[in-house]
Parts: C-alpha cells; sequence; structure tokens
C-alpha cells in the first residue's frame, strides 16, 4: 500500500547487498520523483554516492546495481543515464492497483511512526500584560500546524505554551493595576488593550520616582511571596489569558488553557537547577551572578559568553527558566523530542540553553530542537506594523481577514445562503492567514500582503480550499457519492492521470518529511502541486463522460482522492476545508 517508494527502496537494498555486499546494506537509495516524463517517474541518485564510497565510477556503479534490481512487477522500465542515474518508469497496472489500496486507506497511505516519540512542543507563549504580536502569531500557527502532524503520525504531543508571567516588569505592572483600582484595571486588561496598560505602567515607571519605588518593592513582595501581591498578579494573569484565549479560538488552533506552563511554573525548581549545574562543575559564580560557560559560545572580544542562571541580587530571569523546562520536560515529562517554535532573534539564547542542559546530562536521552522563524514584514518591507505604528492587534488583524474574505467569497460565489457564507468567510479568512504563514520557508521573512493571501490563484489557501469544493461539486453534480473505497485497482492509461496518480500516492512521504524538518510549507507546496496537477488531469481527462464505465469509477476515484488528500494536508495544517465556496 501506499507510496511505490516503499517498495523500490527495499528492492534497492537487495540489489546494492548483492553488488557490493552487506557492508552497504541499508544505503538509501535516494529516489526523487522526476522533473521530466522522459526521465520516467523516479530518479534513484544513490550511485553518485555510492561511488565515492567505492572509489569508482558511477555509471559502473548505477549499472552494476540494475544488474542486481528485480523490480519487474513494479517498473515496466530501469535505465541509467546521465553520468549515473537511474531512471524508473512504473508500470501502470502497479500504479493502479497501489492507488486503488491507498483510496481505501482512512490514512490515505500516511505510515504511523515506526517508533512513536513524546515530543514537547513549546509554541506561542506571549507574555501577560502584553498585547500577542504578529512573531507571537507565527509561533502559533506554525506550532498548531506541527502539533497536528505529529499527532497524525501517531506521536504523544504534549503542547506547552511557556506564558512570559514572571519578572521584573510585574513590579510596576501591579503597581499600576493598584493605581487604576483592581476593577478598572482588569477590565482594561479583558477588553484587550494590553500595551496601553503596559505602556502607561512604563511611562509612570520612567517618570515617577515615587512610583518606580513601589514598583521595586512590589517586585520583592511579588518573589517573596506576599499573598495580597500574589492575588494582584493572578489578577493579571487570568485578564491576559482570557483574552488569548480569544484569540485561540477565532483562530481554530487547538491550544487551550490546559497546555499553559508559564514561566512561573518553574519558580519552585530554579534552586535546584542552580545547584546542580554548580556542583556538576558547569556554572559558577563571576561578577556576582551565576554563570554557564557552554563551550562554544564566545562575545565580540572572543572571551566566553556567559548564560546568567542567576542574577548579582539573587533573582532568576528567562535562561534559568528555560533550564528548568528544559530539565522538567525530558526528567518529569518524559520526551524524547523538544521542538521549541520561536523567533530566530533567540537563536543564540536557545543554543546556549540547549548546550548547558546537554552538559547538565539533561538531554541524554532527547534532542531539542529549535524550530526558528523569520520576521513578518510589512508592504514597505519593515517591520509589520499599524499606519499609526502601532503594534498590530491580532483581534483587529482577524477581524479584517474575515472581512475581506467574505467580499472575496460574495464575488465568487452569489449563491451561498448568508449562514454558508458567513462560516465560509471564516474559513477563508482565518484560512488565508494561517497559510500565508506557512507556505514560507520559515526561517524566512515574509511580507504580510492581504491581496496576495486572498488570491483565488497561486499558493494560498482560498485557491486550495476551492479546488477542495470544485472535485466535491463534480460529485454534487453528478448525484451520485464518491465511489465505495473497496480497494479495487485503478486504471491508469493517460500521461495526466499517471501525474495526478503519482501525487496523490506522494502524500505519506510529504507529510513525514514535514514532520522530521518540521517544515510546514513541504506540505503546503505538495498541496499546491497537487491542486495544479489536478486541474490538469481534469482539463485533459473526461470523468463523467469517461468512455467507459471502468474509466469514469477510475477517475472519479482519483477526483475523490484529490478532494481528501486537499483536506487531509489543510487540515494537518489547521486549515479547514468547506464543500462549497
Ligand atoms: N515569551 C517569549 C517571548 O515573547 C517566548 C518564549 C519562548 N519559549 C521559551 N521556552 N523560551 O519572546
Amino acid at each position: 500500500m501506499s507510496d511505490p517508494r516503499h517498495a523500490l527502496r527495499a528492492r534497492f537494498d537487495e540489489a546494492i547487498v548483492a553488488a557490493f555486499g552487506t557492508d552497504h546494506a541499508g544505503t538509501d537509495p535516494l529516489l526523487r520523483r522526476s522533473q521530466q516524463d522522459r526521465f520516467g517517474d523516479y530518479q534513484a541518485n544513490v550511485a553518485m554516492s555510492l561511488s565515492k564510497r567505492l572509489g569508482s565510477n558511477p555509471r559502473d556503479v548505477a549499472a552494476a546495481i540494475v544488474e542486481n534490481l528485480d523490480v519487474d512487477d513494479v517498473c515496466e522500465a530501469v535505465e541509467v543515464a546521465g553520468p549515473g542515474f537511474v531512471n524508473l518508469t512504473l508500470r501502470a497496472d502497479y500504479l493502479g492497483t497501489e492507488l486503488g489500496a491507498t483510496a481505501a486507506d482512512d490514512r490515505l497511505g500516511v505510515l504511523w511512526a515506526e517508533a512513536p516519540e513524546t515530543v514537547v512542543v513549546d509554541y506561542s507563549a506571549p507574555n501577560v500584560a502584553k498585547e500577542m504580536h504578529v512573531g507571537h502569531l507565527r509561533s502559533t500557527i506554525i506550532g498548531d500546524a506541527l502539533v497536528r502532524i505529529l499527532e497524525m503520525l501517531g506521536h504523544r504531543v504534549i503542547r506547552q505554551n511557556h506564558l512570559g508571567d514572571w519578572g521584573t516588569p510585574f513590579g510596576m505592572l501591579i503597581e499600576h493595576l493598584v493605581d487604576l483600582g483592581e476593577e478598572e484595571g482588569a477590565h482594561e486588561l479583558s477588553v484587550g488593550d494590553l500595551d496601553g496598560f503596559y505602556r502607561q505602567a512604563q511611562a509612570k515607571f520612567n517618570a515617577d520616582p515615587a512610583f518606580a519605588e513601589r514598583a521595586r518593592r512590589r517586585v520583592v513582595a511579588l518573589q517573596g511571596g506576599d499573598q495580597q501581591t500574589l492575588e494582584l498578579w493572578r489578577l493579571l494573569v487570568r485578564e491576559s489569558t482570557r483574552y488569548f484565549a480569544v484569540v485561540y479560538e477565532r483562530l481554530g488552533v487547538t491550544l487551550t488553557e490546559r497546555d499553559l506552563c508559564p514561566e512561573s511554573f518553574y519558580n519552585p525548581m530554579l534552586d535546584d537547577v542552580a545547584m546542580e549545574l554548580e556542583s556538576k562543575g558547569l556554572a559558577w559564580v563571576d561578577d556576582g551572578a551565576l554563570c554557564a560557560f557552554p563551550p562554544g559560545f564566545a562575545g565580540r572580544d572572543g572571551d566566553p559568553l556567559p548564560l546568567i542562571v542567576r542574577k548579582g541580587d539573587g533573582g532568576y530571569g528567562y535562561a534559568a527558566t528555560d533550564l528548568a523546562a528544559v530539565r522538567h520536560r525530558t526528567g518529569k515529562l518524559g520526551a524524547t523530542r523538544l521542538v521549541y517554535v520561536v523567533g530566530s532573534p533567540q537563536s543564540q539564547h536557545l543554543a546556549m540553553v540547549f548546550a548547558t542542559a546537554g552538559q547538565a546530562g539533561w538531554l541524554q536521552h532527547a534532542r531539542a530542537e529549535h524550530v526558528a522563524f523569520g520576521s513578518v514584514l510589512g508592504p514597505d518591507g519593515k517591520m509589520f506594523k499599524t499606519r499609526s505604528g502601532e503594534t498590530v492587534k491580532l483581534g483587529a488583524l482577524l477581524d479584517e481577514a474575515v472581512e475581506r474574505a467574505a467580499s472575496v467569497v460574495a464575488a465568487k460565489s452569489p449563491d451561498l445562503d448568508d449562514a454558508s457564507r458567513a462560516d465560509v468567510a471564516r474559513a477563508v479568512g482565518i484560512g488565508a492567514v494561517k497559510y500565508a504563514d506557512l507556505a514560507n520557508d520559515r526561517v524566512k521573512d515574509y511580507v504580510f500582503d492581504w491581496d496576495r493571501m486572498l488570491a483565488m490563484d497561486g499558493n494560498t489557501a482560498p485557491y486550495l480550499q476551492y479546488a477542495h469544493a470544485r472535485v466535491r461539486s463534480i460529485f454534487r453534480r453528478s448525484g451520485e457519492d464518491a465511489p465505495e473505497p473497496d480497494g479495487a485497482p485503478v486504471t491508469i492509461g493517460e500521461r495526466a492521470e499517471r501525474a495526478l496518480a503519482l501525487d496523490l500516492l506522494s502524500f505519506d512521504e510529504v507529510v513525514q518529511s514535514t514532520a522530521e524538518l518540521s517544515a510546514p510549507h513541504r506540505l503546503c507546496n505538495y498541496l499546491f502541486g497537487l491542486a495544479s496537477t489536478f486541474t490538469t488531469f481534469y482539463e485533459r481527462c473526461p470523468v463523467l463522460r469517461a468512455d467507459t464505465a471502468e474509466q469514469r469509477r477510475s477517475r472519479l476515484v482519483l477526483c475523490d482522492m484529490t478532494a481528501r488528500v486537499l483536506r487531509s494536508g489543510l487540515g494537518q495544517l489547521g486549515i479547514q476545508t468547506p464543500d462549497r465556496l
């Protein structure tokens, strides 16, 4: 079942062992889809790399592999080409059988992970009493796509929303809350003017020495566990998280209250972490502060760069919390993979945390990855801001997305009733924002452009959602249900049918590599390619007016499977697929 490359890999392995001995068992044949028809369906590039190891000519290596390759049941042609590529053309009956079997599979050929892991995904992580900015939006969207994909593969995923709820700014924030009167202050937060609240507190802190002094004393009270202070702090946290929950809900992400594991959660562990690092000789007091010096990090002057575990005043900061989080996630939660969906500016911080945690032995049975991403830019190529230069509020941004999508949908489908039009506008608007974020290689910056993300053609959510709805409409028009997925072989004749079948059977491979590389844009590109291949197929191959009943059934299976793969793929990206658009 599923991707023919699974079968081909096994056959290549046998051939390579037969030709070059068991030392070379398990060599990846490096199978790729061929870019042009004349190179067959797949190309194996293994002869190039293997010839280097063997110290021989790649064409000879390719010939020796082909000599031993037993694929008569899978391929109709095998050819050595160019410097040593092996070009493979599948037999149409093999392809049809695999496609029929995969169509009958609920998972559309996507295999379960062979060794399911416990994966912690750290994402979203906004800060209390601060507006969630577009960076948090990226983290939320990318992180949510990754958790969905990992879960689809059978991994146990633990979402961790590492909320910024601790630190010295809480002194001034609490005092500002006291000045406003608890009720009013809380109200201001709950309507979502978090940045306004923060700015006012900051302004008072800078301008009024008495206020600044109160703020400093408040920090001490907070750290000392003063009851009244903690209550005020909790109020700030509660109102902010309520606001974040609204954004999550509107975005349709899977994060809930239960996934909150804020910075303050680690407070009781920080003394232990510091002691353990000190006793292992990994941290020592330098200039009053307890610092770790993971190897490989130097400042501009060439001196080793410190990771500050405990400040001179005895307080713990961001790094200590992150060290405790690694220890907790691998030690207590049992994670073997830690995924941090955090902006690129924090690369060095995370690299130092991972290095120190590694030295301490907390990553002995786990690996930690920084899934970094670039900035969101405005049309002017600078950081994305509102016209008046303020940070963009996510609530307003999502409203605008849905509003704009509503006009797009109204123009495209004037006959939808009002209620479904509102639903579709939500799916399209939110989908467009998410897809624009996911479709680019995440490490790059991207330009936030309403017209482009809502375009009905191009690599956009509306285009893919429309492609999906169009296939569904074929079944609506024909008045019949999709063919019963009974696993019967499909007839593959035309080139356009073959191309579509090959694309459909690649779904597993794409999902696997997307999960492995934490690279949602791979899945996006695949879905976009699939929709284009489908368009060509639909232009060239009559479906409802096919020549024979068997051809009609086969083409309907191809249509149905295209819709299902689009739906599943977009679903893994957190994007809805309405049946009508
Ligand atoms: N709250 C941080 C920020 O807004 C992001 C936290 C990322 N996660 C972490 N474990 N450090 O920049």
